[in-house]
């Protein structure tokens, strides 16, 4: 995809400066905890009004404008020379020719102003200049919400025993259990099931956005379809890494993840739980061990040969982690508990009591 070429570019070049901030477009302020109307954050200016934009930050057609190290920092990105915040939209026709010291560079075409690269403040000022109210009307941060929600995250790869303790653990607390990982594979099945092209971002994206996803208990629906064994298919589960890591695919399930998580009480297994989805989340655990300990316990499972189940699970890991969006890693607040050797009652009782301790229950 070009626009993952010019991504690397842009890190690339943010490894030698001094760069705090960069806004890279709408899908990833909202999966960062902005929740706002994309298109109201995104600037695409008719052109009509361009003009007195260019107007205000003295510049012609095709030119760069420079923005300042903005105040708020979103998204961490590992760079050589050490973390950057970065949101960058790299779909749009933006060009980054270059990146300086502490400045970013803005490109402002013919007719059309994609300011996606700055500081909020810098935002702030460009929809004043086209008589917008500075912050989106419905431009909340989750934290202003009234407190962190009441919601446990516990991510971590696969076969670390994420469901058994996350069942176990929302069942002591008196809370809802929600599988994320059940969400990606339902959509990957309706993916699968209507053949759609994997090029076609937009198609894909649909799909996930009209899925309708219910869990009954143990099943999950898709409308009224039960599809719980449907989507443990070997199929299912190894086309799911790469259908999670679609923008759009990620973007919808964040979304609706959070519509959940905002009536609180909910313990939640995923992958970018803790780091992404519900980053005020009061605890968040990050559910690990060794690839060998959990090829064992998915091979006792689903009797596979140990072999195959090693080699599935370290192609699984490999492609959750190396993903742009939402990559498996713990948050930085997390506590890590590896649970090779540990019996499952040990790692739910350690975190029911942490949840006691930070007084979530
Ligand atoms: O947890 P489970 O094994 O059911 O997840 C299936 C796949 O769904 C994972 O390998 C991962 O690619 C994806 N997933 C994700 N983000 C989540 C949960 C699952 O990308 N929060």
């Amino acid at each position: 995809m070009a626009s993952q070429l010019r991504l690397r570019d842009l890190l690339a070049s943010l490894a030698n400066s001094d760069c705090d901030f960069v806004v890279i477009g709408s899908s990833a302020l909202v999966l960062q905890g902005w929740d706002v109307v994309p298109s109201d954050l995104d600037l695409f200016v008719p052109s009509d009004e361009v003009d007195g934009i260019r107007q205000l930050l003295e510049v012609g057609e095709h030119q760069a404008v420079w923005v300042r190290d903005g105040e708020a920092r979103r998204v961490e990105v590992e760079t050589d020379r050490g973390p950057v915040d970065l949101y960058l939209d790299v779909s749009g026709d933006l060009t980054y020719e270059r990146v300086e010291r502490d400045a970013v560079a803005v490109m402002i075409g013919a007719d059309e102003l994609s300011v996606k690269v700055g500081s909020l403040a810098h935002v702030r000022d460009m929809r004043a200049a086209v008589g917008r109210p500075p912050v989106p009307a419905d431009a909340v941060r989750p934290a202003e919400k009234g407190g962190a929600p009441r919601v446990v995250a516990i991510d971590g790869p696969a076969g670390a025993g994420k469901s058994t303790v996350t069942r176990s653990v929302a069942r002591s607390l008196g809370f809802t259990y929600l599988d994320t990982g059940a969400m990606y594979r339902s959509v990957t099945l309706v993916v699968l099931e209507q053949r759609a092209d994997p090029d076609d971002h937009a198609r894909i994206g649909e799909i996930a956005d009209s899925t309708e996803i219910d869990f009954d208990g143990e099943r999950v629906l898709i409308g009224h379809r039960d599809v719980t064994s449907l989507i443990r298919s070997a199929e299912v589960t190894k086309a799911t890494p790469h259908i999670a890591a679609y923008p759009e695919v990620r973007a919808a399930m964040v979304k609706r993840q959070r519509q959940l998580f905002s009536q609180g009480g909910y313990v939640a297994e995923g992958r970018d739980t803790g780091t992404v989805v519900a980053p005020d989340a009061p605890l968040k655990i990050y559910l690990t061990a060794t690839p060998e300990e959990r090829a064992r316990r998915r091979s006792l499972e689903t009797h596979e040969l140990l072999a195959d189940v090693l080699a599935a699970i370290e192609e699984r890991d490999r492609l959750d982690s190396v993903r742009e969006l939402s990559a498996l890693k713990p948050a930085k607040d997390a506590v890590v508990l590896d649970t090779t050797g540990r019996s499952i009652d040990e790692v739910v009782e350690e975190i029911v009591k942490l949840a006691r301790d930070r007084g979530i229950v």
